[in-house]
């Protein structure tokens, strides 16, 4: 990454208040890249807004009106977007059989439909400029499942297909697609869980935001006719 191709470019993040979107949020900021940041909190996102110089919004991503509202303030406040972070995302964990059905429902809400959501805004603003980059916060389980971990799966795999189809979709355009696959990251995402993650999955040192922050930033820096559509990255001790 020799020269900076992204200063100057304008950022949507949401779920920018902790863990991977707020290392993104930080990383971009550091590049030059103006940004529009979001997440539920007000209390967490006022103080970012002001130390990355951007423009915040807050809300809950489930609502239909906000994928539509942030790219208008990026537009109203920068006069471009290049770039949106699709982040936001929950986690519920548990046999398929006894898991609550209705917490999954509310995990698909975030992770699939508000995602979608996002993703169909801003591909048509992208489309219409001939540029653009939708980067999608997957995860291993994208593509690999496990006991207990179905359900989460699923949302995950529901994104990987709407990426690939996508970019296929868009190859030809200046507009790029990717997938950001982590492995276990120490984030908040894992909060209710009884037993810390780490521990649970053997894994004693998970990634931290700033490594997938890293490969975000990797994504966004290649030259105009490559496309990355996946890049997993995962802890050194991930048996997955
Ligand atoms: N941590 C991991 O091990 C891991 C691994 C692979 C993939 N991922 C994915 O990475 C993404 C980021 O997760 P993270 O690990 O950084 O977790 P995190 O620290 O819990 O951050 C999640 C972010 O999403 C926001 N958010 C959650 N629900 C929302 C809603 N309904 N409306 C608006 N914002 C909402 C949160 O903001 P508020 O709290 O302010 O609402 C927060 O900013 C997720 O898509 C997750 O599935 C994480």
């Amino acid at each position: 990454m020799s020269e900076n191709t992204l200063s100057g470019k304008a950022a949507v993040i949401t779920g920018a208040t902790s863990g991977i979107g707020l290392a993104v949020a930080r990383a971009l900021h550091a590049q030059g890249v103006h940004l529009v940041l979001s997440g539920r909190s007000a209390a967490r996102l006022d103080p970012l807004v002001q130390e990355l110089e951007a423009a915040g919004l807050a809300g809950d991503i489930c609502d239909p009106g906000l994928p539509a509202a942030l790219l208008e303030l990026c537009l109203a406040r920068y006069g471009r977007c290049d770039i949106v972070l699709n982040n936001a995302g929950i986690i519920e964990n548990g046999p398929i059989q006894t898991i609550d059905i209705d917490k999954v429902c509310a995990m698909v809400r975030v992770n699939v439909e508000a995602a979608y959501r996002v993703a169909y805004t801003f591909m048509r603003h992208f489309t219409a400029c001939g540029a653009g980059h939708l980067v999608n916060l997957s995860s291993v389980m994208g593509t690999k499942v496990r006991p207990t971990n179905g359900a989460y799966a699923g949302t995950k795999y529901a994104i990987e297909a709407l990426s690939e189809a996508l970019r296929i979709e868009v190859a030809g355009t200046g507009v790029s697609v990717t997938c950001i696959e982590p492995g276990l990251v120490r984030t908040e995402l894992h909060r209710s869980w009884p037993v810390p993650p780490g521990e649970a999955l053997g894994i004693a040192a998970p990634l931290e935001p700033e490594d997938v922050a890293r490969a975000v930033l990797f994504v966004l820096s290649q030259p105009a006719h490559v496309r990355i559509p996946r890049l997993m990255v995962l802890p050194g001790e991930h048996q997955i």
